[in-house]
């Protein structure tokens, strides 16, 4: 048997968060898991970059890590605006979402361009979540593995191994949406997404870990970290405070 991959719970807090109420949530959140004797996983803050030099002095000692929500595929230059790599894993980074649908959206991201800052965040040293999913009305057309699977190829470097690498399957309408996919539904993009994953990498796509992000809940989240090939959860609107983000982290940890 293949050993099982460490789950990653990870909170992505988008475009929210202020220094202070940021701070007080992440040490809310330390405090609960400096309470869990063995810890089953790891767990993740993305806060937007100014936050970051805040977070990682609040977190320093505590068993979350920081991560950041874009970056730019050069290491350095004329990019006004951006972040690269290198300066997330300066300013503490351990991981960097890219390619999440609201960049793909709102900024005309490709999975070429995605694949680009995966291979930056690999050779800054920091393993890149990218993700993946379908809309919704390519879902009602039933394209959802062949979506889901082109993007997969376009945009995880071939370089990518289990380390460095983690994928995350989010329904574009799902994210946000208080929609989920049923359990079933999740347990057959995760298949597939493991096959092609196992295909193309070996075994390091056999360990890869395959997050499901949108719409995860207390409530919810059970159900959906118990499907198979369903290795943690990448978490909006639910990671902003510890009083939601807790136990959907506990159902890991
Ligand atoms: P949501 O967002 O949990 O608020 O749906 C998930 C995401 O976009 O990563």
């Amino acid at each position: 048997m293949a050993k099982q991959p460490r789950p990653l719970i990870a909170g992505n807090w988008k475009m929210n968060g202020l220094a202070r109420s940021g701070t007080r949530e992440a040490r809310a959140l330390a405090k609960r898991l400096a309470g869990v004797k063995r810890l089953g996983c790891e767990v993740l803050i993305c806060p937007p970059a100014p936050l970051l030099p805040v977070l990682r002095a609040a977190l320093k000692g505590s068993r979350i890590a920081i991560g950041g929500q874009d970056c730019h595929a050069a290491a350095t230059g004329a990019h006004t605006g951006d972040v690269s790599a290198e300066m997330l894993a300066d300013a503490g980074c351990r991981y960097v979402i890219v390619g999440h649908s609201e960049r793909r959206a709102d900024h005309g991201e490709t999975d070429r361009r995605v694949r680009a800052k995966a291979e930056a965040a690999h050779r800054a040293g920091l393993t890149a979540i990218v993700c993946v999913g379908e809309t919704a009305a390519q879902r009602r057309r039933r394209e959802t593995l062949k979506v889901v699977g082109a993007q997969l190829r376009g945009s995880l470097p071939a370089g990518a191994t289990a380390g460095n690498t983690v994928v995350a399957y989010e329904p574009v309408w799902a994210i946000g949406s208080g929609l989920t996919p049923t359990a079933g539904d999740v347990a057959e993009v995760h298949a597939s997404i493991r096959s092609r994953l196992v295909r193309r990498f070996k075994a390091e796509g056999r360990g890869m870990r395959i997050l499901y992000g949108g719409s995860v809940k207390a409530g919810n989240a059970g159900e959906l970290l118990a499907v198979a090939n369903v290795d943690g959860a990448l978490v909006g609107g639910a990671s902003l405070t510890a009083k939601d983000f807790w136990p959907i982290v506990r159902v890991r940890a």
